[in-house]
């Protein structure tokens, strides 16, 4: 496992991380399960887990690449099974990511996953609204739910996740694509992102994170998405970074999840800082918090540390995170003045 022994910020740097307001537009609601609600859910409707014990379960956690994390994350989400479990994994994402002051969340959730295993859509879908909802009345926390189809399942299946969603698109603000990049290229997949945007749904997807960044480019070139998660290994290719400069494609990073994901072999060689320089939107996200270590504050403190962001640069990420998500025009003048009294020292 990656040593925990790494550089932090300077404390003026620190307190203006703490003080930002911040948008999460990368975290998938499952990964945000920690060990203790999975033993609690898995008690409470009768599923064995593969080990006996919380501390087993993190240290389970030592990940050779993106497919040995997805083969635990997926078995763990057995645990989910009713409404009311959606929405407590839901709720408590969402005082976790209060205390690290996030102000609006686009989160995705992968239906497949739970449909595959007999779980109404219906109970998915609701259980995690009604807990954004709690998320929004408790702390004021606004948000805008992503469904991501699994690219390692056929296009028809995402075709068929999409019909059964219909009762509730008002309440989904756009489609993703997630699970394993490699030998899973986004143009199958073109179809039913068409038809997800003439429904009025937003896209995003997945691409650049194994992949190399000519997958970026193809994600771009048959998917109209407005937004690339995790999109690090676009850096590769200076066109492709240009590209997304110049369409103002924001691009939604997760350093943890790369370095513990082993995308990066340290922190300090992501490559946040050269897509910076070269004009990309970049935001930090969470990815896996619940895997990875560390939520949303978590990946600021390390990115900022190993790459010596200044508060110019974090001030710059916080301010793409909310411009490249699909908050209201009013959210998102609510969400900049923040960010100026913030920026300011008076928050
Ligand atoms: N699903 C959950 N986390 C993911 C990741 N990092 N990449 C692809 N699919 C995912
Ligand atoms: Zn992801």
């Amino acid at each position: 496992m990656p040593s925990d022994a790494h550089a932090r910020p300077g404390i003026d740097l620190a307190r203006l991380i703490d003080r930002l307001p911040k948008v999460e537009l990368h975290v998938h609601l499952e990964g945000t399960l920690e060990p203790e609600l999975a033993f609690r859910l898995a008690a409470r409707n009768g599923v064995a887990l593969p080990v006996g014990s919380v501390n087993e379960m993190r240290a389970a956690y030592d990940f050779a690449d993106l497919q040995s994390f997805l083969d635990i994350y997926y078995a763990a989400c057995s645990v989910l099974v009713t409404r009311e479990d959606f929405r407590e994994l839901t709720r408590a994402y969402m005082a976790r990511a209060h205390a690290d002051r996030v102000r609006h969340v686009e989160p995705f959730f992968d239906p497949q996953t739970h449909t595959d295993r007999g779980i109404a859509i219906g109970d998915i879908v609701v259980g995690i609204l009604d807990g954004l909802a709690d998320g929004e009345r408790d702390y004021g926390i606004t948000s805008g739910l992503i469904l991501s189809f699994l690219r390692h399942l056929p296009a028809e299946a995402a075709e068929a996740t999409l019909s059964a969603a219909e009762p509730w698109l008002d309440r989904i603000v756009a489609v993703g694509l997630d699970s394993s990049e490699v030998g899973f290229p986004p143009e199958p997949f073109a179809g039913v992102f068409a038809r997800a945007r003439a429904l009025g749904l937003r896209a995003v997807a997945h691409a650049g994170e194994e992949g190399e960044a000519a997958l970026v480019a193809r994600t771009l070139d048959c998917l109209g998405v407005s937004r690339i998660d995790h999109g690090v290994r676009a850096a590769d290719d200076p066109a492709v970074m240009r590209r997304l400069a110049d369409s103002g494609i924001t691009v939604t990073a997760c350093p943890l999840s790369n370095l513990r994901l082993r995308v990066i072999p340290s922190m300090e060689r992501s490559t946040i800082r050269t897509l910076m320089e070269a004009g990309v939107a970049v935001t930090i996200n969470s990815d896996d918090p619940a895997y990875f270590g560390g939520y949303i504050g978590d990946n600021y403190r390390r990115i900022a540390a190993a790459l010596s962001l200044t508060a110019g640069d974090l001030r710059r990420v916080a301010a793409n995170a909310i411009n490249g998500s699909f908050a209201t025009a009013g959210r998102k003048r609510e969400l900049l003045a923040e960010l100026e009294v913030a920026a300011a020292g008076t928050a």
